[in-house]
């Protein structure tokens, strides 16, 4: 089982009162010396630590940046992104019965998805430590925000995606962002086992969130959620419901909210829910949670609409699982038409997010009608996307265009008939 406990020990090897540590046998390396993605020693998923954790008086300015008391540079390479909206939702709130509802929707950040917020940290260290070729495996997202972030720090891009299985959106920026882009025959889970290779032998700087520095970045999606939700409301949310792939975000909220504890910020008692949502076909993540398993199983065939989320070996399963358990939360998963429904009901609040956002959505109601979730909850779910990534599930969710003739009578006929 990880251990995923935040000590008061700096190790020698500490750079500016950063380092990393191994999750699993505890092991410390230099931060930026060497390229490595995992502990050298047992293979675990490593964690960046700091020998100074934040206080909210710390944080000024917008954005990701803003935290940079909680990063691990004062600065990245930028576009910029975070400060992203927490909306309010009050038809959705209302039917879903719950004390308050917000959408914290990252699909404003500049690329349309939160994956930029882990990129302007990974791209930062990717320069300080003078790599080559950044490359990713990617359902989409990922991909985008690393081709936009690799053109801004003037870098070779490489992505490698499950071939027929990536929205338009997403193919599109990673295309004009001058990304070399690999089409695999296989699923997300094989391109990462190709990426993973490759980086290990050298040939590329992985930015998947395996990638420690990700994670540093994602942890801002709390530190937004929590200060802003404190100032409307006077208090934390109770709960925070987020789609989950490759389990990264579950992994970067966990991490916000240890720092925070640790930090004196907030109590034990004042950390979200937090709460995890899958598709029915790539569910690893809820499978391990109901089995109450240590390890998810890795799932060989995977298939959903929300292809964002298509994802059947969650890597950073080890840091998510006991961010899920000891906060208290639960994963629960979704159908397809379950997601549509959401993803329409969000439309219907003026919010546009792609299919893998709208699985939050349909995570809480679920959650909700099974009592699992109380009445009394304030709650914010994550929307990750944006819709326009995926104009092709948002024209078949949506309504269809009518032909009319080019006159006003016809359109006025039109509108008369029904
Ligand atoms: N939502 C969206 C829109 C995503 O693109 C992803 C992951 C997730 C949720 C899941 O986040 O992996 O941190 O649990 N997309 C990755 C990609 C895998 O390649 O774009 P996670």
């Amino acid at each position: 089982m990880a251990n995923l406990q935040l000590t008061d020990d700096v190790p020698s090897v500490a750079d500016d009162g950063v380092w990393l540590t191994c999750i699993e046998c505890g092991e410390s390396f230099a931060p930026f010396e060497e390229v490595r993605y995992t502990c050298d020693d047992c293979d675990g998923l490593l964690e960046a630590r700091y020998a100074d954790l934040p206080t909210f008086d710390e944080f000024e300015g917008e954005g990701v940046w803003r935290y940079s008391a909680a990063l691990p540079f004062e600065e990245g390479v930028t576009l910029p992104e975070g400060n992203t909206p927490l909306h309010r939702v009050p038809r959705i709130e209302k039917e879903v019965g719950v004390e308050s509802l917000r959408v914290k929707h990252e699909g404003m950040n500049p690329t349309g998805s939160f994956k930029d917020r882990g990129m302007t940290v990974g791209v930062r260290v990717a320069k300080e430590i003078g790599v080559g070729r950044l490359a990713c495996a990617s359902t989409g997202n990922t991909s985008a925000a690393l081709a936009a972030y690799g053109a801004r720090g003037g870098m070779e891009t490489l992505v490698l995606l499950p071939a027929g299985k990536v929205a338009a959106g997403k193919i599109a920026q990673a295309a004009l962002h001058k990304a070399r882009i690999l089409e695999v025959d296989g699923n997300f889970d094989e391109c990462l086992d190709i990426v993973q290779d490759l980086a290990g032998r050298g040939e590329a700087y992985l930015l998947n969130s395996l990638n420690p520095f990700r994670l540093e970045g994602q942890k801002t999606i709390g530190l937004e959620i929590m200060e802003e939700h404190y100032e409307d409301y006077g208090e934390y949310p109770d709960r925070i419901v987020l789609p989950v792939g490759n389990a990264g975000n579950t992994a970067a909220l966990y991490k916000c909210f240890r720092e925070l504890v640790k930090a004196g910020e907030i109590t034990e008692d004042q950390v979200p829910r937090i709460t995890g949502a899958q598709a029915e076909g790539a569910a690893p993540m809820v499978e391990a949670i109901e089995e109450g398993n240590d390890e998810t199983r890795r799932w060989e065939e995977v298939e959903t609409r929300a292809t964002a989320i298509r994802i059947g070996n969650p890597v950073n399963a080890p840091k998510a699982l006991p961010g899920i358990r000891e906060t208290g939360g639960t994963a629960v998963a979704v159908s397809d038409e379950e997601i549509t429904d959401a993803q329409r009901d969000l439309a219907g609040e003026g919010v546009g997010v792609e299919p893998a956002s709208a699985a939050s959505i349909a995570g809480l109601r679920k959650l909700r009608d099974r009592g699992v979730v109380s009445d009394d909850e304030s709650v914010v779910c994550l929307t990750t996307g944006h819709l326009l990534k995926d104009p092709d599930a948002a024209a078949e969710a949506g309504n269809d265009p009518e032909p009319v003739d080019n006159s006003t009578e016809a359109v006025l006929d039109l509108l008369d008939e029904n």
